[in-house]
């Protein structure tokens, strides 16, 4: 740089920071995840981290009734990103954890462990650490008011629980599921809800997206398309502040 030139912007702060957020099953990992590959930027999915500290958990003290946060952010210490074509999965002691991390124990508790403050702040900062790196696209539930609230773009995404429901089953069973079942799973989703509705924030500057009767591909494709006006944005940004 020329003596005397203002810096750009301090390296790592001119990453791009895209924030998809959201209720349970919402289609925001999938969406995320096919944004990233779509417009070049690497997907966190944050639920996953949260999930992996639970798994974290489970493998050490299978009684529920004797966690502590204490405890929580010891057995994180094994909680690892392994990085991806098109993003980052959490692993424990290096080993593939996506399909403990989907299952019934971890679900029905995650939420429990993502109401401790520690682990939140433990979930951020693996996040924060991968945005002074990579443009990434981060799904969540806090990402844009909590964790990047200076983020370029910031969609909130919601959908009837009933139709939550169905699409999360029809991906779990691989058919689809029945009138019953959908009933039952869309009573989980709305008390996980509950249970989440405190860290479950839309931000102010957020682009609220209905997906209900959206196709996937209509919705990645409005997300990509906005990811795109973003960029142009953040460019004239730094052409006006950078000279
Ligand atoms: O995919 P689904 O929406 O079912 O859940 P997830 O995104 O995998 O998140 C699992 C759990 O992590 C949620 O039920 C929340 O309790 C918690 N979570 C959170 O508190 N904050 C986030 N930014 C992401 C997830």
């Amino acid at each position: 740089m020329a003596p005397g030139a203002k810096p750009d912007r301090v390296a790592g702060e001119n990453r791009l920071v895209v924030a998809i957020d959201g209720p349970a099953a919402s289609g925001k990992s999938s969406t995320a995840h096919r944004v990233a590959m779509r417009a070049g930027l690497y997907h966190v999915d944050s639920g996953a981290l949260y999930r992996a500290a639970t798994a974290a958990e489970l493998r050490v003290q299978p009684d529920v009734s004797r966690w502590t946060e204490a405890g929580l952010l010891t057995a994180v210490g094994v909680v690892g990103l392994e990085a991806r074509a098109t993003g980052f999965r959490p692993t424990i002691s290096g080993g593939d954890i996506e399909a403990e991390i989907r299952g019934a124990g971890v679900t029905r508790h995650v939420s429990l462990v993502a109401q401790m403050p520690g682990i939140r702040a433990w979930v951020n900062e693996q996040i924060r650490a991968l945005a002074r790196r990579y443009d990434i696209v981060v799904d969540g539930r806090d990402i844009g008011t909590v964790v990047f609230p200076d983020a370029a773009l910031k969609v909130f995404l919601v959908a009837d629980p009933w139709e939550r429901a169905r699409r999360r089953l029809s991906e779990r069973f691989e058919r689809q599921p029945t009138e019953a079942e959908i009933a039952e799973e869309t009573g989980r989703l709305v008390q996980r809800d509950a249970r989440d509705a405190t860290q479950t924030v839309q931000a102010k500057d957020a682009i609220l997206i209905d997906t209900t009767a959206l196709t996937q591909e209509e919705q990645v494709s409005r997300i990509v398309a906005l990811v795109d006006a973003a960029r142009g944005r953040e460019l004239d940004r730094g052409s006006a502040g950078g000279g």
